[in-house]
């Protein structure tokens, strides 16, 4: 009930991630949270190598666990359940945490709850702006995954409404910033760039926007082809790269389809609040666009401040005590079910 304390941990990426919260009466209250990541390890080879990012969250853990203690004020080991992300992810980097989360559970006799890693990137935003309506509209924006969830509970009932057909946002972000010499992760360099460029400068494609093909899925690896095609053709025409206008124009193509297909599924399901969460939800372009669009529409808009969009273990613990003011509880030290599976 409230005032239990949820430990989370996240290690299904390059990032490992231990987060402290509180259940309140009404709601969930970050306490603090550490972050280890092994991000700069994977630039050379312009995307996360699974070998690397298993060894770098071993290494990582036992310390980023207890950072994260210090930082709350909470003395180690005080706590009333853990999550863990549990998946999706890389099984090699998912199993430490999975590891790491069964031992402090054993050991600490409390209960462990196996959480779905984008049910966690939602709870995020509980973190910041408090309790979901029963019923939102979540779009799920990272290097992995490209979703429009309907999320009933965060404790169980999330159903996928669409997805990409290919590319994930993020990764589309990651594969144009490679190929312009950008480095990795691609989002935040391409972000900043396009800050200055016009994003009208280039009609690159927007995939599966025209008449049968317009549902709520998503495609972005044409587009990523277009920008490839056309800075090929500007090195053969032996032009100089408008890095900033390549930069702006491929953000617009990805941010308006984002954008208008979620106000449409929005507005077509009779959801009223939407919720944009995962790493691309960082994003200056999207956030303003969809701030635009959302109040053209009658929506309400909701998005975590930056540093609860990217991967944390905060995310995860906000899970986690949705699951415990739902009053499901394991018995120490197993790992239960996968609250906040997709159904
Ligand atoms: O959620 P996340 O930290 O990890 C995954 O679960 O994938 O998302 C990482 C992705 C990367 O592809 C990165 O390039 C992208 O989020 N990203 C951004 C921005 N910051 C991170 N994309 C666009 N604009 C940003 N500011
Ligand atoms: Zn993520």
């Amino acid at each position: 009930g409230p005032g239990a304390v949820i430990l989370g941990l996240e290690s299904s990426c390059d990032e490992t991630g231990a987060g402290l919260v509180r259940l309140t009466e009404d709601g969930v209250e970050l306490l603090g949270q550490e972050l280890a990541s092994s991000q700069d390890e994977h630039a050379r080879f312009g995307g996360v190598v699974p070998e690397i990012a298993s060894r770098a969250h071993l290494e990582a853990m036992t310390a980023t666990v207890h950072g994260a203690f210090t930082k709350a004020g909470v003395p180690f080991g005080a706590v009333d359940a853990i999550a863990v992300t549990s998946g999706p992810g890389l099984a090699g980097a998912l199993l430490v945490g999975v590891a790491a989360a069964k031992a402090y559970a054993a050991a600490w006799g409390v209960p462990l709850f196996g959480v779905n890693h984008l049910a966690g990137h939602v709870a995020a935003d509980t973190l910041e702006h408090g309790p979901l309506p029963s019923d939102t509209l979540a779009l799920l924006v990272s290097g992995g995954h490209t979703q429009l969830l309907h999320v009933q509970s965060l404790a169980g009932q999330i159903t996928e409404v669409g997805t990409t057909i290919d590319d994930a946002a993020g990764e589309a972000y990651d594969k144009v910033a490679r190929l312009l010499g950008l480095g990795y992760p691609g989002g935040p360099v391409i972000d900043k760039l396009a800050a200055t460029g016009d994003p009208k400068a280039i009609a690159f494609p927007r995939g599966l926007t025209g008449g049968r093909d317009n549902g709520y899925n998503f495609s972005f690896s044409g587009l990523k082809t277009a920008v490839a095609r056309w800075v090929e053709q500007a090195e053969r025409d032996g032009r100089e790269l408008p890095i900033n206008d390549i930069c702006a124009s491929f953000q617009e193509a990805v941010v308006d389809v984002l954008t208008a297909k979620m106000v449409r599924a929005a507005t077509d399901l009779k959801l009223s609040t939407v919720v944009i969460a995962g790493g691309v939800a960082a994003n200056g372009r999207l956030r303003a666009l969809a701030a635009e669009r959302c109040e053209a529409a009658g929506l309400t808009l909701r998005i975590p401040r930056p540093g609860l969009c990217t991967d944390n273990g905060a995310m995860i613990a906000a899970v986690g005590a949705h699951v415990v003011r739902a009053g499901a509880f394991p018995s120490s030290g197993t790992l239960s079910g996968n609250p906040g599976m997709l159904v």
